[in-house]
C-alpha cells in the first residue's frame, strides 16, 4: 500500500509498508476554520506543539487555521480523499454523514460544563467517535468550543415569539434548522467563512454561536443584541484520515493519542475561561445590548424544543438519549 502526504513545499513524500518513513518526518496537515486565538485554534497548536515534543520532532503538525486551506463545506470532503490528514468540524457539521450525533444539537441536552465534559470523555464519548469508523474517519477526540448564545441585528431575543420571521444563519444541522422553525424564524444554511460578510450585508437577523466565535470575527459589530441563553453546546469532533491513521507506526499513533489525551483535557477548561473573560470584554462595549435570560424564560425556552426530543426519538430510538442522561 502506498500512502502520500504533502510537504510544505509540496513535494510529496512517498511511504510504503516497508519504509513507513522512519526516518523521515510525517508531516499532518490540520485544516480548520475559525480564528487562531479560540478555543478550537489553541488546542490545535497546542495538540502541533506536544506531538512534535513526544515524538522528536518526527511528526509534524502544520495547522491551517480561519479556513484557508479548506471550508466547512469542503473540509470533509478533503479528509475523506486524503487532501488534508486532520480536522476538527463542529459536531453539527459531523450529522450530515453520522445522523446519530444530531443527539448533541438537541438545546438544553447539557446543563454545565461538567455535563459536557462528563459525556465527551466518557464511554458516549467514545461510542460517538467509534460511529465515525463506518465512514472511514478516526475519531481521536470530542473537544469544546462553548455553549452557544442567541444575536440579533434587530431587538432583544427573549420570549419564544421574538424570533417570528427573523431569518437567522445556522450550521447545517437538521435539529438546529427545526429548532428555529420552532421559534417561528427561517434558518438558512451559510459557512463559517461566509457569516461575517453576510451579516455585514444584512442577509440574516441573528445567528446563534459562542462567545469566542463571536468575539474573534467580530459579528458583533453588527449583531448589537446579544442573549446568553445557554440552549446549545458547540463541540468538536477531532478526526483523522483513517487510512492514514492505520499507516502510521504504532509507537507513533501511541504518542499522538497521549498528546490529544492532555490537549482535550487542557481544552476544556481553557474554552470555558475563554468564553467567560471575552464575555467580560464584550460587556464593555457601549454599542452591545446583552441579556441573560432568567431560569424562568429558559424554562419557557425549553418547553417550546420538547417536540425535538420526540423527533428524535422517533427517528433514532432513545438509546443515546438514555446514555447521555446516565452520564451527566
Ligand atoms: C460555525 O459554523 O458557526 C462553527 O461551527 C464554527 C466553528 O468551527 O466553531
Amino acid at each position: 500500500v502506498m500512502f502520500m502526504m504533502q510537504k510544505q513545499s509540496s513535494e510529496p513524500i512517498v511511504y510504503d509498508d516497508e519504509q513507513k518513513g522512519l526516518n523521515q518526518q510525517i508531516v499532518i496537515y490540520f485544516s480548520h476554520v475559525v480564528a487562531e486565538n479560540t478555543p478550537k485554534g489553541l488546542a490545535a497548536q497546542k495538540f502541533a506543539q506536544l506531538v512534535e515534543e513526544k515524538t522528536n520532532g518526527r511528526v509534524k503538525v502544520e495547522v491551517f487555521p480561519n479556513g484557508s486551506l479548506y471550508s466547512d463545506e469542503e473540509e470533509i470532503d478533503a479528509l475523506l480523499r486524503g487532501d488534508v490528514q486532520m480536522i476538527a468540524p463542529s459536531v453539527s457539521k459531523v450529522t450530515q454523514l453520522i445522523p446519530e450525533w444530531q443527539v448533541l444539537d438537541l438545546p438544553f441536552i447539557f446543563e454545565n460544563y461538567g455535563d459536557v465534559e462528563k459525556v465527551f470523555t466518557g464511554e458516549v464519548g467514545k461510542n460517538l467517535l467509534a460511529m465515525l469508523e463506518r465512514k472511514g474517519i478516526k475519531g481521536l477526540a470530542l473537544w469544546g468550543n462553548g455553549f452557544k448564545q442567541m444575536t440579533s441585528n434587530r431587538h432583544p431575543l427573549v420570549e419564544p415569539s421574538d424570533f417570528s420571521s427573523l431569518k437567522f444563519r445556522v450550521m447545517p444541522s437538521e435539529v438546529i434548522e427545526r429548532q428555529f422553525q420552532l421559534l417561528g424564524a427561517k434558518p438558512i444554511v451559510v459557512p463559517f467563512n461566509r457569516v461575517y460578510e453576510s451579516l455585514e450585508k444584512h442577509e440574516f437577523d441573528g445567528q446563534e454561536n459562542t462567545i469566542s466565535n463571536i468575539y474573534s470575527k467580530s459579528f458583533y459589530q453588527f449583531q448589537p443584541y446579544l442573549t446568553i441563553s445557554n440552549h446549545g453546546y458547540l463541540g468538536y469532533a477531532v478526526m483523522v484520515n483513517k487510512v492514514f491513521w492505520d499507516h502510521l507506526p504504532k509507537d507513533i499513533q501511541e504518542k499522538m493519542m497521549e498528546a490529544m489525551q492532555e490537549t482535550t483535557a487542557w481544552n476544556l477548561t481553557q474554552s470555558k475561561e475563554q468564553n467567560e473573560e471575552e464575555l467580560a470584554q464584550m460587556k464593555q462595549n457601549p454599542r452591545m445590548h446583552i441579556y441573560e435570560l432568567t431560569e424562568k424564560e429558559r424554562e419557557t425556552w425549553k418547553q417550546k424544543f420538547m417536540p425535538l426530543y420526540q423527533e428524535f426519538e422517533r427517528e433514532f430510538g432513545s438509546g443515546l438519549l438514555r446514555q447521555i442522561k446516565k452520564a451527566e
